[in-house]
């Protein structure tokens, strides 16, 4: 195999990072001046008259009115018609450049034709699910361990979150040590024992309501970036019976919200051998969006289980699996019978032939297009121009990117903790509307980003389609309130 490329061209420097998101919270907000925001809600009610009127029916029954998470925009969802390379079209007609990229795993932009074709080839020929073994399944197996030697076997899932569980099943299995610890504010999927610490580090069951503390009891967090916070855990987890796992996002919480210096993960990996315990990285966004190696391969760790999310079917439905040691991942192994050593797991449309195909096709046109590494260089040229623009407005704005993974901290409620109750309680609401708002300017001038404060960049996303987006953050950016 020829050598790896990496979407990341300079990794950030995190310590001028937190410096300025620690100025952006020390001060006051600079929300969007009140007569332009008015302007941008006047825009979904003249303009969007079709995605509101579905999204009033929707209400009716769909609780909130949206089945995904990261459709619910303020003031109300749009709804999408068509997709096609960077940009995306609504119900209205309305054009956006897209850099919600379906949450990620679109790297080779929206609905690609090379990879629809072969889809549509195979659905021709048999369907998109037979509940039997399909050749596909082994020709994307194969291919996920050449890109990531570390996946030695790979077991195909139909989400994040149930890899994410079957992860930490076969770490238990594996290890018979209960303990789970993951990083305060990151997300793992929405399973009983994960929905903890979630988004804001430190709150543990605060959004675990339905979840009995039961599900929770062995799963612990630690505030991002603490490795010594880390090592205390094992060292007392020890006297317990000891650490399963600790799984880690590799560029840190929320994608790299909370970016982890570079050696970070090298250290944990450290720990993870001191203490006998696996580490797991949770690559549904990083796997092949950072370089077909993944994020093991940018930062040259290797873990003991990887978690893989969308991208392993390029954005195709049912997507998910976990790979890594064939001595742990062989726990999964299918069949009737068993030796009581099987860490069971299951999934009727699991491995389908729709999503095999869709996946195999996926991976090799990225790596034949080299799409990881152009989607980071559009993420590097967004970047720097949103950097441009706070510089020129003299914002206390903050953009980063770790390659195709753009951050736009301009509210910086996502760096609020409770190692600050107070400031937590007082300040969240409010803070989180101002996202929200920042989420809606953007929609209204055409683009289309993760909650107001995330963008990932795709392979169509090209010098001019970057340049085109950067004229309408511009126009939402110099509307802020003191410019
Ligand atoms: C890092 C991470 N892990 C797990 C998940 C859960 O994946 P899914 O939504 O497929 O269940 C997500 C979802 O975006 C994620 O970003």
């Amino acid at each position: 195999m020829t050598e790896q490329q990496y979407a990341i061209s300079e990794y950030p420097d995190t310590v001028e990072v937190y410096t300025k998101l620690k100025n952006l919270l020390a001060q006051p907000m600079r929300p969007l001046r009140r007569d332009r925001m008015q302007d941008y809600l006047d825009y979904f009610d003249t303009r969007c008259a079709r995605s509101k009127a579905l999204n009033d029916e929707a209400r009716k029954l769909i609780p909130g009115g949206v089945q995904h998470n990261l459709a619910f925009n303020y003031p109300f969802p749009i709804a999408v018609e068509k997709a096609e390379g960077a940009c995306l079209w609504d119900a209205d007609g309305n054009r956006y450049i897209d850099f919600l990229q379906a949450g990620g795993p679109t790297m080779l932009g929206s609905n690609y034709a090379p990879v629809r074709e072969r889809v549509i080839e195979l659905l021709q020929t048999c369907g998109p699910v037979t509940g039997l073994f399909h050749e596909y399944e082994l020709k994307l197996a194969q291919l996920v361990n050449r890109f990531m030697p570390s996946v030695e076997m790979f077991r195909m899932l139909g989400t994040g979150t149930e890899s994410v569980m079957a992860a930490i099943r076969a770490a238990r299995a594996f290890t018979k040590k209960k303990k789970i610890i993951k990083v305060g504010g990151a997300y793992h999927g929405w399973s009983d024992s994960l929905v903890y610490g979630l988004h804001v580090p430190g709150t543990g069951r605060m959004e675990a309501k339905g979840i009995p503390p039961g599900a929770t009891a062995n799963t612990q967090e630690f505030f991002p970036n603490s490795l010594g916070a880390l090592k205390a855990r094992l060292i007392f987890n020890r006297l317990l019976g000891g650490t399963a796992a600790v799984i880690v996002e590799p560029v840190g919480p929320e994608s790299g919200t909370r970016p982890v210096p570079f050696d970070f993960n090298h250290k944990v990996r450290e720990l993870c051998d001191e203490f006998g315990a696996l580490l797991i990285f949770d690559e549904v966004v990083t796997g092949f969006r950072l370089g077909m190696g993944g994020a093991q391969g940018s930062f040259g760790v290797k873990p003991d289980l990887t978690v893989f999310g969308q991208c392993i079917s390029g954005g195709y439905p049912m997507a998910g699996g976990v790979g890594g040691r064939a001595d742990v991942i062989s726990r999964f192994a299918a069949g009737i019978g068993g030796s009581g050593e099987r860490a069971y797991i299951g999934g009727t449309l699991s491995a389908n032939p729709l999503s095999c195909v869709a996946g195999y096709y996926a991976l090799l046109e990225m790596e034949r297009t080299n799409a990881p590494v152009l989607a980071g260089r559009a993420g590097d040229r967004l970047t720097r121009g949103l950097q441009d623009i706070i510089e020129k407005y003299g914002l206390p704005f903050l953009a980063f990117n770790q390659g195709s993974i753009c951050h736009l901290e301009t509210s910086g409620v996502m760096l609020l903790d409770l190692r600050h109750p107070l400031r937590l309680l007082k300040e969240l609401k409010p803070r989180m509307h101002m996202l929200e708002e920042m989420g809606a300017a953007y929609m209204a001038n055409g683009l289309i980003t993760l909650a107001g404060s995330r963008m990932y960049t795709s392979m169509a996303d090209t010098d001019a389609v970057i340049d085109e987006a950067l004229e309408k953050f511009e126009r939402v950016l110099s509307s802020v309130e003191g410019v």
